[in-house]
């Protein structure tokens, strides 16, 4: 099962598969997720330090690019815990003025991923 570390020192083991947004949230981590994790928003978002997913969705891809923070960050809405990952956060709810996180994202990414390889 994947590990989850975070430069606050919090590591926590996670169901392999699963959607990081969904695994920060159930750990206690208050990741927004405005859009509902439709790789819409980018308040979802993650600076890897290590192990950086190699794969991306045609989605996450296309945002990402579009908001001019390709290669920069990565949505955590699009990515599956399939592996150990180190990680920062960018936006928590506690320090913005949304009055919540955003409506939980399906179990299952979405929209239906179509992947390709990280260009970088
Ligand atoms: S882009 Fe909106 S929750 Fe990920």
């Amino acid at each position: 099962m994947p590990t989850i570390t975070t430069p606050e020192g919090q590591s926590f083991i996670v169901e392999a598969g699963k959607r990081l947004v969904l695994a920060l949230e159930d750990n206690g981590v208050d990741v927004l997720h405005r859009c509902g994790g439709h790789a819409r928003c980018t308040t979802c978002r993650v600076q890897f330090s290590d192990g950086e997913p190699t794969q991306m969705t045609v989605a996450e891809r296309d945002r990402l690019a579009d908001g001019g923070l390709f290669g920069q960050v990565r949505l955590s809405c699009q990515i599956p815990c399939d592996h150990d990952m180190t990680l920062s956060f960018i936006n928590r709810l506690r320090e913005n003025t949304f009055d919540d996180a955003g409506h939980r994202p399906d179990d299952a990414i979405t929209p239906e991923p179509q992947w390709v390889k990280r260009p970088y």
